[in-house]
């Protein structure tokens, strides 16, 4: 790991708002707030770190394996004192196990790697496993949000979304859309500025059963 990389990782792991596999938590502090929201592959953390401000009553976790990136989210989180927004260095496949006693409001997947090739398909945070283990983290009426630059990780989530015959709403081609979707992420801004046009899925886990 580059020096630089590895004083981040370092110094994240001693944040208050930051827990990892080496620094676990049971969240049980999450029971207190009203509305829950997960951001899966949060990178720099700042699509939760706008969430956190404009929701004061919502507690917000953000999650991915990188934790020097995790560090500017949390850093600025703390600078700015805000109590509801924690993050959590853990990969997708292990966070039913640590996150039981938690249900989510909304799950926000924000630019995620589109995983190209066909060999990367059990990558992308939409394959059917990831969605199971989404299902078990969200609340009956609960919605995943889908935000991307990328035309196949859009068609790939589509097809999902009609594999399991999932209600969902499409919000690519339409002005109004929830606030929520123009918090901007580090890799959004750099999409934006390439004249990239962003794509926007909701969808509910009701009726999905892993096949
Ligand atoms: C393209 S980046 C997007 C980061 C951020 N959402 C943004 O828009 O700026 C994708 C992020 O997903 C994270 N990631 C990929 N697979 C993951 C997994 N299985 N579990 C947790 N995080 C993952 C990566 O570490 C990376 O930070």
């Amino acid at each position: 790991m580059a020096r630089k990389k590895l004083i981040r990782f370092k110094e994240a792991l001693e944040f208050d708002n930051v827990y990892a596999l080496e620094k676990l938590s049971d969240f049980k502090f999450a029971k207190g707030y009203k509305k829950k929201i997960l951001e899966i592959g949060c990178g720099h953390g700042l699509f939760s770190l706008e969430y956190a401000k404009n929701n004061p009553d919502t507690f917000v976790l953000g999650i991915d394996v990188k934790l020097d990136r995790i560090f500017k989210g949390a850093n600025i989180g703390i600078q700015e004192g805000l109590k509801n927004l924690y993050f959590f260095r853990c990969p997708v496949v292990f966070l039913k196990d640590h996150l039981k006693n938690i249900k989510f409001d909304e799950i926000w997947i924000t630019f995620p790697d589109p995983h190209s090739k066909l060999s990367g398909i059990k990558k992308r945070l939409t394959f059917d496993f990831c969605l199971n283990i989404y299902k078990s983290l969200l609340t009956d009426s609960g919605y995943v949000y889908l935000k991307t630059d990328s035309v196949l990780m859009y068609n790939y989530t589509l097809f999902q979304i009609n594999k399991y015959n999932l209600n969902f709403t499409d919000f690519t081609f339409v002005n109004e859309y929830p606030i929520s979707y123009d918090f901007k992420t580090v890799f959004e801004m750099k999409y934006l500025n390439l004249g990239k046009k962003i794509k926007r899925l909701k969808f509910n886990l009701k009726n999905f059963k892993l096949k």
